[in-house]
């Protein structure tokens, strides 16, 4: 039995009624496992990147950002392994011209023999023996499309890292051990890809590589493995959602001599999934570009006189696969105490919440709506603020609760009088009279900003 529900489906028509994710080019039948955020969808994953850029790079004096460029040299996807291991084994069904991995348990028999069976055509004998595909998209730089121009969109951003890790030590005068963090766009032509936003074929990921020297390597691993998991429950994923699975010998990448993931628990079949890799990659990276590139990447440890080739532990996360981590964890269904229609409320942390206050005038008469206006235009300063004078303040209330929205701010007959306002919680659904003149205090108390 699943430890936590399927919400999935739930989340999907969430996302596109309220703006969060839509499907991609969705009028033309959509483009497969690409995804467009909507207006609050681009304030949710902003925000959980802000997280991580905080945390990673501008509260620490030992890691340095960077904003590599997706179009690399070609040979860095050689010296990299991505041109030759970053390969599924494929099969095509000469019928029908689905293609499935050769793995996908859904197949019977062997491919290329007379008794496998297509399972989606039926049709037995139609399909090939397994052929290796490679993930990387291709595309051509310059004029002439021709093997001699094909340039690959970067499978993952780390190589951006490698190759800048000379550049960025010598402006910035770190010394070992240091880090190097960006957040960028990778692409892969994943075989499998669905559950919504968890597998795309284009996806944002937020990796750092820690250059420490050789032998401090798995003290530095433990350490990024805590720090990460941290950063996990920092968010508000739930502990018990959260584990790490170390990896075997056989699930270990080439270029790792230790990794663990971080799991989430998705809830339903899909159970816990990898959000995000701690990898022990050794002095792997930099060695095969020194090697492809004829540069050499060392760094001078100046006190003791010695170069050397450092070893990288790195942390890798998915923004839009933790993002949904952060929607499947807040997705809740809720009786509300003395009223007979429930709610669906996102217990989003209210740091990652893509707007931060509803304000609501009670009724559409009598100034209430200037007076609401007016502390709208005023908040809307210093947060992301919805006005909203349409329909019963219940419904108004549960259209917020939906998004996430920490704080609903009313103002009834009594403010005209005494200047003050009510302010809901979104969580405890409890009211408090705030003075309107202090509401800009009372909110960054209570969102910690
Ligand atoms: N540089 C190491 C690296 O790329 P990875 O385990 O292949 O490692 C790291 O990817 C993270 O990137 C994953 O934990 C996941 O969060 C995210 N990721 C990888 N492939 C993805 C995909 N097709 N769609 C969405 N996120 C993906």
């Amino acid at each position: 039995m699943p430890n936590h529900p399927d919400v999935m489906d739930k989340l999907v028509s969430l996302a596109k009624r309220r703006g969060f994710i839509f499907q991609s080019s969705e009028i033309y039948g959509g483009t497969g496992s690409v995804w467009d955020y909507g207006p609050l969808g681009v304030e949710l994953k902003k925000n959980l990147k802000d997280r991580w850029w905080h945390a990673m790079v501008r509260a620490r004096n030992d890691i340095e950002g960077l904003d590599a460029a997706i179009l690399m040299h070609p040979r860095v996807w050689e010296a990299s392994g991505h041109v030759g291991g970053f390969v599924d084994p494929l099969v095509d069904c000469r019928n029908c011209k689905k293609r499935f991995r050769a793995d996908d348990p859904r197949i019977k028999g062997t491919p290329g023999t007379p008794d496998a069976q297509c399972p989606a055509c039926g049709m037995k004998g139609t399909l090939s023996e397994a052929r290796l595909f490679n993930l990387m998209f291709k595309t051509f730089m310059g004029p002439v499309e021709d093997s001699a121009s094909i340039v690959y969109l970067r499978p993952e951003t780390a190589q951006g890292i490698y190759v800048n890790f000379l550049n960025v030590q010598q402006s910035t005068r770190q010394k070992i051990p240091f880090g190097i963090a960006q957040i960028g766009k990778a692409f892969r032509n994943e075989i499998t890809p669905g559950n919504f936003i968890f597998r795309t074929r284009e996806f944002e990921q937020m990796e750092m590589q820690f250059f420490v020297e050789p032998g401090s390597d798995m003290h530095w691993f433990e350490y990024w493995k805590q720090q990460r998991m941290e950063w996990h429950l920092g968010l508000g994923l739930a502990k018990e959602r959260l584990q790490f699975h170390q990896h075997t010998k056989e699930e270990l990448a080439h270029y790792a001599r230790a990794a663990f993931d971080v799991q989430f628990d998705f809830g339903g079949t899909l159970g816990f999934q990898e959000i995000e890799g701690v990898h022990n990659r050794g002095d792997f990276d930099l060695t095969q570009h020194q090697k492809f590139s004829g540069k050499k990447l060392e760094y001078f440890d100046q006190p003791n006189n010695r170069r050397y080739v450092p070893y990288v532990v790195e942390t890798s996360v998915g923004a839009d696969r933790t993002t949904l981590a952060v929607l499947v964890n807040a997705y809740r269904e809720e009786a509300v105490p003395g009223e007979s229609e429930g709610r669906t409320v996102l217990r989003l942390d209210a740091s990652l919440a893509p707007i931060k206050a509803g304000v609501f005038p009670l009724v559409k008469k009598d100034g209430m709506p200037e007076m609401a206006e007016r502390i709208a235009d005023d908040l809307r300063k210093s947060f992301p603020i919805f006005y909203d004078d349409s329909g019963a303040i219940g419904r108004r209330y549960r259209r917020q609760d939906e998004v996430g929205t920490p704080f609903g701010i009313t103002i009834d007959g009594e403010s005209l009088t005494n200047a003050t306002v009510t302010v809901r919680d979104r969580d405890t659904l409890q009211q408090e009279r705030v003075e309107a003149g202090q509401l800009k205090d009372f909110l960054t108390r209570k969102l910690g900003t």
